[in-house]
């Protein structure tokens, strides 16, 4: 693990955090209680969660949404295009970006987007659901970093009608400094948070009031332990946790959240993208969605178990190309 002297490093902390949810797996089990009781106890049931849609048309992400809905859900993040661009995962690209944005000559391969394309068709978006849904469902949008900070404060201004549930990651972690202008300029409620690793990269947002919800990717800062504080660090200040809860976490992570999710009184709502069955086969024990509620199994410790045999048949395979980075219609790669 090296010395924790180089600490808040993202590698060194997933490592710690591997070794931080396991003691706390093997506290609750020596104590025979699940972990949010280590925690204080439930503050609730079940987490409230919220689900992803996409479409390439307004019409097609409506019908996404409209899907969640009959099965109980009351959050979705919407987004169409992925991140708005002409995103896939891999292969070339060029085909049909070249019909869509005004490229140079000899472009790169790559996912392109026009962070201008990408505010008027979220806006196109966002009229079309709220006047074809209503306002009742929570909708919520993630911008990915993907917008110039003083395009970022127009979009939140402009974005305020649509009555977000919350608006995410609004400006990259380096740009944090702009928040105050996104603040004093709208009302739209800002989540932000899954790169941090460090506690200055969160403290000022969070005594300033500058977000309304903290999304830290948990293994990302050191595991429940660093969590459960940045929980508590944000109470006083009105600031709901929104975990950082993507496909590349496993069942084991999810069943982390959930306990923080359950104990925390400041909880605002869980990310969550369910589980495929060989996912359920291997980790015996996931946690179970029933009408938009994410419920564990109450078992002691995080509840949840490795199946090392079943685990043996789905071995990890490398993914060519998986995420490329994006680039501007002029090929400029960016990170987000
Ligand atoms: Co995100």
């Amino acid at each position: 693990m090296g010395s924790s002297y180089w600490r808040n490093g993202p590698v060194l902390n997933n490592a710690i955090s591997g070794v931080d949810e396991a003691l706390w797996d093997i506290k609750g089990k020596l104590a025979n209680m699940p972990v949010y009781d280590l925690l204080g106890g439930k503050c609730r049931q079940g987490a409230a969660v919220y689900r992803h849609v996409d479409g390439a048309t307004p019409e097609e992400v409506e019908n996404n949404v409209r899907k969640y809905m009959e099965q109980g859900y009351r959050y979705v993040r919407c987004q169409q295009g992925v991140y708005g661009g002409n995103m896939t995962m891999g292969g070339n690209m060029l085909g049909s970006a070249g019909k869509q944005f005004h490229l140079t000559e000899n472009p790169p391969i790559g996912a392109y987007f026009d962070p201008k394309q990408y505010m008027k068709n979220t806006y196109k978006l966002f009229d079309h659901l709220r006047s074809s849904l209503g306002f009742e469902i929570e909708l919520l949008h993630d911008v990915h970093e993907r917008l110039a900070p003083i395009d970022a404060v127009r979009f939140a201004k402009e974005m305020e009608q649509y009555r977000l549930f919350f608006l995410e990651d609004i400006l990259a972690p380096e740009q944090i400094g702009w928040f105050k202008m996104v603040r004093s300029q709208s009302a739209t409620p800002i989540a932000m948070g899954e790169l941090f690793n460090n506690p200055l990269e969160w403290e000022g947002l969070v005594t300033g009031r500058m977000i309304d919800f903290i999304r830290i990717h948990i293994s990302q800062i050191g595991g429940i332990t660093p969590a459960r504080k940045v929980a508590a660090l944000c109470e006083p200040f009105g600031v709901r946790t929104a975990w950082h809860g993507p496909n590349d976490i496993t069942p084991a992570g999810v069943a982390a959240h959930l306990h923080l999710d359950l104990a925390t009184s400041n909880f605002g709502i869980q990310e969550f993208v369910g589980f495929t069955e060989q996912e359920k086969e291997v980790f015996p024990g996931c946690p179970e969605v029933r009408d938009g509620y994410l419920y564990p199994n109450d078992k002691p410790g995080l509840g949840i178990d490795i199946d090392e045999e079943a685990a043996k048949k789905y071995p990890c395979t490398y993914h060519e190309n998986r995420w490329l980075w994006a680039r501007l219609p002029d090929g400029t790669s960016v990170r987000a």
